[in-house]
């Protein structure tokens, strides 16, 4: 598949991989409907591309506003060949010391409002008999670790979810692909929640030392146009992960036991 022409609605465009799947995919003549709550980012971004694209700012902490309003704005909109559900929060908090709240503020983000913003897009390339919905969930979405009790559950959910959809919409040559990326150097450890449901604010090592985010995005550019069902991308344990447990399940959870990625 080539991205020429097509409209992709990304996600979480303000920052780390949203931004550079959106800069690669206007390089490659892709019209973009970009999302996320800065909508300052956003517009300074669709500067950098040309001023082209089509800036939807949201919340995806908000799913039932999301199911009201957006639908006005697809039909503004038109035609969606491709939507990357991409933007997500992270934490980095024990479970004894998490406040409740986080644990919602983490499902609100990273799986009602993915489903809620794939409802509203979903129905057109039903109706079309054509589309792609790429969501991003993570490694910790197939494996669990220390500090991501919320975390992980929200992205296993998400693994859940793509497969299930993707047995539904098989039929109508709709195509599902699930992107679990392992550690990537973005922001996504300062923009992590701390146990009372704020910004941690500070980096992480294994983020840090992580794959480059352009690096990261080609590599998941490239799964969407073999129209993947899923993949890991990552490098070192991050990538490999998924594998050890697999087939190591008990080494695996000794050695996160240990681990402390914070
Ligand atoms: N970096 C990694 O190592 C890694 C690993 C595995 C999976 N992932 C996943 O990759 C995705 C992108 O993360 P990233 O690494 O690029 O982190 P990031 O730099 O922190 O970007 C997160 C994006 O999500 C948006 N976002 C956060 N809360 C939102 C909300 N309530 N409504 C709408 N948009 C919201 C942010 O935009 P605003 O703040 O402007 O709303 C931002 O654009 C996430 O789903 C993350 O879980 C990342």
């Amino acid at each position: 598949m080539h991205f020429r022409h097509k409209t992709v609605w990304i996600t979480g465009a303000s920052s780390g991989i949203g931004k550079a799947l959106a800069e690669q995919l206007a390089g490659k003549g892709a019209r973009l409907i970009l999302s996320a709550r800065n909508e300052a980012a956003l517009n300074e971004l669709n500067t950098e591309l040309g001023g082209k694209h089509c800036v939807v700012p949201l919340d995806l902490a908000r799913p039932e506003h999301l199911l009201e309003h957006l639908p006005n704005t697809l039909d503004r909109i038109g035609k969606v060949d491709i939507l990357i559900n991409n933007a997500g929060l992270s934490q980095r908090s024990l479970f004894l010391e998490n406040e409740f709240s986080v644990y919602r503020q983490l499902m609100e983000v990273n799986y009602f409002g993915l489903i809620a913003l794939t409802k509203v897009v979903l129905p057109q390339m039903v109706n079309r008999g054509s589309g792609m919905v790429v969501s991003i969930s993570s490694v910790a979405g197939k494996v669990g670790s220390k500090f991501r009790t919320g975390y992980s559950g929200s992205k296993y959910a998400v693994v859940g979810f793509m497969d299930c959809l993707r047995a539904e919409v098989a039929a109508h040559n709709i195509h599902c692909l699930t992107i679990c990326p392992g550690s990537i150097k973005t922001a996504i450890a300062h923009n992590s929640l701390d146990p009372k449901g704020h910004a941690q604010n500070k980096p992480e090592q294994s983020i840090e030392n992580g794959m480059d985010v352009n690096k990261a995005a080609a590599k998941m550019l490239k799964a969407i146009a073999a129209k993947k069902d899923e993949v890991v991308i990552g490098e070192g344990i991050s990538g490999l992960a998924p594998t050890i447990k697999r087939f190591f399940p008990r080494l695996f959870n000794r050695l996160t036991a240990r681990m402390n990625y914070r």
